[in-house]
């Protein structure tokens, strides 16, 4: 499963790709407009970072004029992933985009239906939003594991990008349906790394290896 890192923070996603796991980013307008930097350089940056695909949304809301931003954003970088919301206008412009080459992130899934369409229409990544789903009482992982089945079952090559991440249970619970990447914020990477035993056996090695050495 790729790792995806769900910030535009520049040192975030520094210190992320020096670990060596993150395969790319999302952002989306609330995160871009967090960071309070115009918008080209900043992205620019970001695409400079990542070593993979970075995915740019487009604010436009008609197809026309998200075709046309999508265009702009493609040509940032060749790592730019378009993203696109899952509306008619949405699902037109993935066709579109899709069919000019360009690769589409088709953003806010909340249901089979929606991924099913949008993969039909060529996404190259469909992102369910598992916690917002959670939050209104869905079981937002039982939407990323009805998507993985009905792809495997036409064999859509649409990949299912796990959105929305709040915790290490839901990277933990993509994994095992299969998604192919889970796009999550720097806290929950760090999240991932941390086990409580691994600190106390690193201690209690130290501790006795501190001892002995002592002795000689
Ligand atoms: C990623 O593509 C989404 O924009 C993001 O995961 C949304 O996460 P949130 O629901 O925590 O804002």
């Amino acid at each position: 499963m790729k790792i995806f890192l769900d910030t535009a923070n520049v040192a975030e996603l520094r210190e992320g790709v020096a670990i060596g796991v993150v395969d790319g980013c999302t952002t989306n307008p609330s995160l871009i407009a967090k960071e309070k930097r115009p918008f080209r350089p900043l992205v620019e940056e970001i695409c400079s970072i990542v070593p993979g695909d970075v995915s740019l949304e487009v604010v436009a809301l008609d197809f026309e004029g998200m075709v046309k931003e999508g265009k702009e954003l493609a040509q940032i970088a060749p790592n730019v992933v378009v993203k696109c919301p899952l509306t008619k206008d949405g699902l037109k412009a993935v066709r579109r985009l899709s069919g000019e080459g360009i690769r589409v992130n088709q953003t806010l899934c909340f249901s089979p239906t929606q991924a099913l369409l949008s993969a039909k229409a060529g996404a190259t990544y469909i992102s369910p939003f598992l916690g917002r789903l959670d939050d209104i009482a869905h079981v937002g992982m039982d939407l990323v594991r009805d998507i993985c089945e009905i792809y495997r079952n036409y064999g859509f090559t649409t990949q299912v990008l796990a959105a929305s991440i709040r915790n290490p249970l839901h990277v933990v619970d993509a994994a095992k349906a299969g998604a192919h990447v889970a796009t999550m914020p720097f806290g929950v990477l760090e999240q991932l790394m941390k086990h409580p035993l691994t600190d106390i056996g690193l201690k209690k090695f130290l501790d006795d290896w501190n001892k002995a050495s002592a002795k000689h």
